[in-house]
């Protein structure tokens, strides 16, 4: 009796239940693909290109993903070892030039085509706006753990922690970091880079106009540290003319304080939980709400030390000298170079005593 395995029929017909299986299974997966919505809103011209290009990997994928799970699954169903053939040898092979020609060739020739169109995707969606119009450059500053937007509009230079864009407009990302690599991203405009210290990576988007307009995450999309995830911000797209108003009041020279010293100045205490639970949006000094608990001030952050506890009984100065230079002290259980070392500079001195001043009231009950 001829072997089911070797017998020419039954090759025959183990290979056109290969194709049937084959076939149905890659068009289920590939329907399956292209039906699940990978991802979010698609708010960038660039978008549009990169989500085409994702479901033609998915076409191309998923076929040669069911030829080698078919091959393999029949192979482990046709040619098991039977009871008796613990002993035997496998059957003598030899090379198939003829295969072996088809089956270098074939994924060689899918992966160039794959990888030129990839190519050609990526390098026109980078192209710089038509010439004759100067490019908005906003140089992007990833830290431990929070970015910052540095703008220079027509000579007039301001930073800012969230981001802020016209609808239509394309702008170019100078990415930097100053401490360890993260990695700047805006899901709902496809587009990512890793901010890496030393040198500057950038891209380009166009966020799209009106579709665009409100708000969108901005994630950290490389672990950095303890507070990765919570290094997000959020980017507004505005219409240009609502841009180009915001623009104004960022470069507008501050206004006086109202009516001597002002209501802030007042009741400094006030201030104080005021930044402490927002921060500063402005000048990117990050909420200490955001790390730290504080009963007062319905906080429970983790990622810094529960003030209620290492606060209490000290003094004004100590608590100065934790929010200025954070290293100088850390407390029992935590790491040094954890909290911004900035705030002398985003908070001025006046927030910092209103800061600290709410503080001492709070932890010293
Ligand atoms: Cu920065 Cu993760």
């Amino acid at each position: 009796m001829p072997d089911e395995r070797t017998s020419t029929a039954a090759r025959r017909r183990t290979v056109q239940q290969m194709v049937v299986v084959g076939v149905i299974a890659s068009a289920m997966g590939i329907a399956l693909g292209l039906s699940i919505h990978w991802f979010p809103a698609a708010d960038s011209i660039q978008a549009d290109k990169i989500d085409t290009l994702w479901d033609v990997l998915v076409i191309a994928s998923v076929p040669v993903f069911v030829l080698v799970a078919v091959v393999v699954g029949f192979s482990i169903v046709k040619f098991r070892m039977r009871p008796g053939e613990e002993n035997l040898d496998g059957p003598p092979l030899h090379g198939n030039t003829r295969l072996e020609v088809i089956w270098t060739a074939v994924p060689a020739t899918l992966i160039v085509g794959l990888v030129a169109y990839a190519y050609i995707v990526l390098h026109d969606i980078e192209k710089a706006p038509a010439a004759g119009k100067p490019e908005r450059v906003v140089n992007v500053t990833g830290e431990q753990f929070t970015w910052t937007f540095a703008y220079n509009e027509g000579g007039k230079r301001f930073s800012t922690t969230q981001l802020y864009l016209p609808a239509g407009e394309s702008v170019k990302f100078d990415v930097h970091a100053k401490d360890v690599i993260h990695d700047f991203w805006v899901p709902d405009f496809r587009l990512k880079i890793d901010a890496v210290p030393g040198i500057t990576t950038s891209y380009r988007v166009t966020p799209k106009n009106p579709q665009a307009i409100g708000a969108h995450d901005i994630v950290c999309a490389e672990l950095c540290g303890l507070g990765h995830a919570f290094m997000r911000s959020t980017v507004h797209v505005m219409s240009q003319g609502n841009f180009a108003a915001w623009v104004r009041k960022q470069t507008a020279p501050p206004k006086p304080a109202a009516g001597g010293g002002g209501g802030a100045a007042a009741n400094p205490q006030a201030q104080g939980k005021q930044i402490f639970t927002a921060g500063n949006q402005t000048s990117g000094a990050l909420a200490c709400a955001t790390c730290h608990t504080l009963t007062d001030a319905g906080a429970t952050g983790t990622i810094g030390p529960d003030l209620d506890k290492v606060l209490k009984g000290k003094d004004a100065a100590f608590i100065k000298q934790s929010i200025l230079t954070p290293n100088a002290v850390i407390a029992p259980g935590y790491q040094p170079n954890i909290m911004p070392p900035n705030y002398g500079s985003t908070l001025s001195g006046g927030q910092v005593d209103a800061l600290v001043s709410y503080l001492s009231k709070v932890t010293n009950k």
